[in-house]
């Protein structure tokens, strides 16, 4: 597939959730004049906390139209949604709730669930419910964001886990044995057919994943983030996480 990868380089992370932030809104707004619902996979970690803010600053306007979509998850932690590691959390407090999204727009994985497997499938059937198909019958999200650790890992598909081999078009609970747990996670079948990816990272930390990653090109090992290739995906970084990554590829994926 021809894929289109574009980075954006801001000078702070908040000028990056300022962007992140215009792009849902953007793809909240197309929908709207098409009189479509949406569907949007959000991730987790810190990242996005500055992007939730942005969202909740922008008031009941930017809450009309983001009610029209509905809020996946691209993994969830091994955790109950009230607890402060939560992904679901940590959107319920920065937008879903001050914007008033509607509670059936939120599709919440429980990270903490006795049944996992089952959670896992829930959710899975909740896509299938929801989400528009492809022509391969997968669902299809409108917009998934996504992070990236400094692992190279993206959503809770970390490098030798099980879960990046799972050819389910869904969630599943994928082990992590290098963080000792288990996580709830959606697998490259759906994520790599969504019509628009977007990668968030911000900071000086993500600066040698990001230069491994769109620096060298001999490497025969993948990091999980590069089997990221649906047809859109957009990078949006701040100046200290682009500083590693070599002019000329700067030049040749800015626009
Ligand atoms: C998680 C995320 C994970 C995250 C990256 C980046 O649960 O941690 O889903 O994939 O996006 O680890 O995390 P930061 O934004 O904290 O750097």
């Amino acid at each position: 597939m021809l894929q289109d990868v574009t980075l954006r380089v801001y000078e702070t992370a908040r000028e990056v959730a300022d962007a992140a932030a215009d792009l849902l809104l953007e793809v909240a707004d197309n929908l709207s004049g098409m009189d479509l619902e949406g569907f949007v996979a959000l991730s987790g970690g810190s990242t996005p906390k500055v992007m939730y803010e942005n969202l909740s600053k922008r008031g009941p306007v930017a809450g009309k139209s983001l009610s029209r979509l509905h809020f996946f998850f691209g993994d969830e932690r091994n955790v109950g949604n009230y607890d402060e590691r939560s992904n679901v959390r940590l959107a319920l407090e920065g937008f879903l709730h001050p914007l008033k999204i509607p509670l059936a727009h939120i599709h919440a994985p429980d990270g903490a669930a006795a049944d996992l497997e089952g959670e896992a499938a829930r959710l899975s059937r909740m896509l299938e419910l929801h989400l528009p198909r492809t022509r391969t019958r997968i669902p299809q999200f409108d917009l998934v964001f996504l992070g990236v650790g400094n692992d190279g890992h993206t959503a809770s598909l970390f490098p030798g886990t099980k879960a990046l081999d799972a050819t389910f078009p869904g969630y599943v609970a994928n082990e992590v044995p290098q963080l000792d747990t288990r996580r709830l996670t959606l697998t490259y079948p759906v994520l790599n057919k969504a019509a628009h990816v977007a990668v968030l990272a911000t900071g000086e930390s993500k600066a040698p994943i990001l230069a491994q990653i769109f620096g060298s090109t001999e490497r025969e090992t993948k990091y999980p983030i590069e089997q990221i290739d649906g047809p859109k995906v957009l990078w949006l970084l701040d100046r200290e996480a682009a500083s590693g990554i070599p002019p000329e590829k700067l030049r040749e994926l800015s626009r």
